[in-house]
Order: structure tokens, then C-alpha cells, then sequence
């Protein structure tokens, strides 16, 4: 099979050209430009789209085993297909939770079932995300986890974090942090300030996640450890991992589309499909974070897909869950938000979707396109303007803040192992 004539956007050669791609058995076995094509070869033309490696989301939530009437590893990963991604890991706040090699098997046999996407699973910190026990690390690496976070809960035993850190980054692993004070947090609904105020809801602070962060870089900082920031979404807490990048220390950090595109100013009637935890924030911390985003100092975006059901997410807002469906309009956002907006370049944003991921968790196979690697591939029309529908989601949660948005660029295939998924 032949890819002709798309623009080639490979962010780890920084790469930006016209350019054909000879798939064959999977494998990409030729890149470069006018490649002619063979006898009997399929020749598909890409004319006016973009060809970049498959999108990586490092941070999702597919809800089983245990939730999965808020989605299943399928409906999950249709989902992802559908929003551009070759790549994805799931994190463990399932139930059980993935802090155990049965758990963790299961997921990857479920997910061999639906498609051949690559399915890195992210297994717990603790046992049961509880305060007592560390998992097994060398087990479930050895089992196909690769990397560990009690994600949607905070590590606040600051002792177990220390001695965590110290043995998964001995094995070559890292912790991906959910950096949060619950003492502060606990029982906020929205963003503490002026919108909190106006509505009456019990506010979740900035110093919630700062305070979080900046606690943890001294423990970074004390075995010299290697540490991955989840969903950063205050001016603090980047300016705290912009100052540690410059000191040295090996963190890195993420954020999702909802923090770079709404605000605290955007919830309206009360509606929880705008609950999500960390909260939106005010438009200055959203400037901050695409600052950090520029800057490098967030060097990932990930969706944080974190679905509920729908007579969930109607529930009053105050106790409805934390979370929204991310998968299907992430790139869209993105290139809307960061790329049309002029704040990002089109290579600087693929970057924190595909190079960026792919060395933090060190994936083979996955984030950039080089010849003897899987052909896993995101094809998409930078300029094709589309209104989000949720209904028409693939996931179970069909209910997002971006539901009815206009859209700037859209994913048009998504090709798994040379495989073609046509969306859009
Ligand atoms: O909004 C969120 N939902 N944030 C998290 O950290 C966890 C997630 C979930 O699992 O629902």
C-alpha cells in the first residue's frame, strides 16, 4: 500500500514535507518523497491532508473491569480510534483496581480482542490505591504495565511515594502523579473564586494542585527520581515545574484540551459536564498553562478521558462525578485552540501528542515514523471545520462541555499496524 502526496509532519526528525510512505505487511518500508508506485500496489491519495504519526493519549480511563456501564476497553477504544489515537493507557482506578497481574492480563486480553491499537496499561502505586502497600512493581512490568499512578486519587503518604519512586524508577519505570491536597479539595465542586462565589458551590483552590506539585518535586528532588505530572491546570504549578526543568530535575508534565480552550467563566445552568477534576480554572491559569505549553515546560497533551454515564453526568452538579469524554474532539481542540489560534505551530502540538509520550513511557513502535517501524499513522484535514456532536460519540459518554463547538481540523483516518479506519 502507498500513502501519496499527504504533508508528512514527523516531530522526532522535525519533519515537514510532502512526502509518500509504502506500507507493507504493517511495516513502513519506504518514506520519502515521489515514490512510484508498484505494480497491483494500492495507491491511496492524500492530496491536502496531513499524514503525522499515530496519536498517543498517556492518560485515559476506560472503566473496566468494574464500570462498565460508563464504558468498556471496546467502546474505549473505538472511541480512540475515532479521535485519532494508534496508542493509549488506560489508568487503574478500575474494580478492581490494576495493581495485580490477573487485573492487568485481562485488560490486555480484552483489548487484543477489539484491535490490534497499542494498549499500555498503567497499573496502580498501592495496593487498592490505598495507603498501605506498593504492588508488586517488577510483576506487572514484566506483565506489560508501563508506567504507575493511583491517578484520580492522590499519593499522600509521602514516605510510600519516596520509597515507590525510588524502586519503579530502579526498574526503569516512572510514577505519573495526580497531584492533589485532598485535606484542601475535599468536597469542592468547581474552581474556587469568583465563579464558585456567584454560584454558590464549594470551591476547589489552585493551592489544591500547587501545593501538591511543589511537595512532590522535593521528593523528586531528594532520590532523583524520574516523575511524570498528570492534568496540570494552574499558573502555579507550571511556573513550580518550569523553575525544577531549570534546576535539572527529570519531571515532566501534561495537560489536557479542557485546560488550554475553557475556563471557570464557561460554566453555565449549573450543568456537571463541566465537573472535572482538577477544575477548569480562571482565564489567566488557561494563559498560563498555553504559556507552559509554548515554553515546553508541559511537554504532553493527554485527554484524561475520564467517561461516566449520562444519568451521571445529569445529576446535580454537586454531586454528579468528576470527568468527560476526551477522545473524539482532543485534536480537534488542539488544533483549533493552540494551532488556527497562532500559539503553537502545527509541529509543536504533534509533538506533545506523539515524540513526547513515546520517549517519556519509552514505546516502541508508536510516536514517530521511521522505516522498519508499525505503520501506526493519524491521517487529518487540517482545515475541515465540523460541530462536535457527542451523540454521535463512540463512547459510551455522550455528553461533553464541547458538544455543538465548530471545530478547525479534523481526523479523517486512523491506521493501526497499516490498517485503515476511515472517521469523519
Ligand atoms: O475528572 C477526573 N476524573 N479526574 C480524575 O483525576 C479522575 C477521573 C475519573 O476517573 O473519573
Amino acid at each position: 500500500m502507498l500513502l501519496k502526496n499527504a504533508k508528512v509532519v514527523n516531530p522526532q526528525t522535525n519533519y515537514e514535507k510532502i512526502s509518500d510512505i509504502r506500507i507493507e505487511n504493517g511495516i513502513i518500508v519506504k518514506f520519502e518523497p515521489d515514490i512510484k508506485p508498484e505494480n497491483n500496489e494500492e495507491v491511496i491519495d492524500l492530496t491536502g491532508l496531513t499524514v503525522t504519526p499515530g496519536l498517543i493519549d498517556m492518560h485515559c480511563h476506560l472503566r473496566e473491569p468494574g464500570f462498565s456501564s460508563k464504558e468498556t476497553v471496546k467502546t474505549g477504544i473505538e472511541s480512540a480510534i475515532n479521535g485519532g489515537y494508534t496508542a493509549i493507557c488506560p489508568m487503574p482506578n478500575t474494580n478492581p483496581v490494576t495493581d495485580n497481574v490477573v487485573t492487568l492480563q485481562y485488560l490486555l486480553y480484552r483489548a487484543k480482542e477489539v484491535s490490534d491499537i497499542g494498549f499500555y496499561p498503567i497499573c496502580a502505586v498501592t495496593k487498592g490505591l490505598g495507603s498501605e502497600k506498593t504492588v508488586n512493581v517488577s510483576e506487572l512490568l514484566d506483565s506489560g504495565a508501563v508506567a504507575f499512578s493511583n491517578d484520580g486519587k492522590p499519593i499522600e503518604n509521602m514516605k510510600i511515594l519516596r520509597e515507590a519512586l525510588k524502586y519503579i524508577n530502579s526498574q526503569n519505570s516512572l510514577i505519573i502523579s495526580h497531584s492533589e491536597d485532598s485535606t484542601l479539595s475535599e468536597g469542592g465542586v468547581i474552581n474556587e473564586g469568583k465563579v464558585s462565589a456567584q454560584m454558590g458551590l464549594k470551591g476547589i483552590a489552585d493551592i489544591t494542585e500547587s501545593l501538591a506539585v511543589a511537595r512532590e518535586l522535593e521528593v523528586v528532588r531528594s532520590v532523583k527520581g524520574k516523575y511524570h505530572f498528570a492534568h496540570i491546570s494552574t499558573k502555579r504549578s507550571v511556573e513550580l515545574i518550569r523553575q525544577a526543568k531549570k534546576e535539572g530535575l527529570n519531571v515532566t508534565a501534561e495537560t489536557a484540551p479542557h485546560y488550554f480552550s475553557l475556563s471557570e467563566d464557561d460554566i453555565k445552568d449549573y450543568d456537571a459536564k463541566y465537573k472535572v477534576n482538577p477544575p477548569l480554572r480562571t482565564k489567566e491559569d488557561v494563559e498560563a498553562v498555553i504559556n507552559g505549553l509554548k515554553d515546553g515546560t508541559i511537554d504532553v497533551i493527554a485527554t484524561d478521558h475520564a467517561p461516566h454515564t449520562i444519568s451521571e453526568k445529569q445529576s446535580p452538579i454537586q454531586i454528579a462525578p468528576m470527568g468527560m469524554a476526551g477522545f473524539e474532539t482532543s485534536l480537534g481542540v488542539t488544533l483549533t485552540y493552540l494551532v488556527h489560534s497562532g500559539k503553537l505551530s502545527l509541529m509543536e502540538a504533534i509533538k506533545k501528542y506523539t515524540s513526547a509520550p513515546m520517549k517519556i513511557l519509552n514505546l516502541k513502535n508508536q510516536g514517530c515514523i521511521s522505516i522498519g517501524n508499525e505503520a501506526n499513522l493519524t491521517v487529518i484535514d487540517l482545515n475541515e471545520e465540523w460541530i462536535a456532536d457527542a451523540s454521535k460519540f463512540k463512547s459510551k459518554c455522550k455528553i461533553s462541555p464541547f458538544d455543538g463547538y465548530k471545530l478547525k481540523g479534523r481526523v479523517k483516518m486512523t491506521i493501526i499496524k497499516g490498517k485503515i479506519y476511515k472517521i469523519g
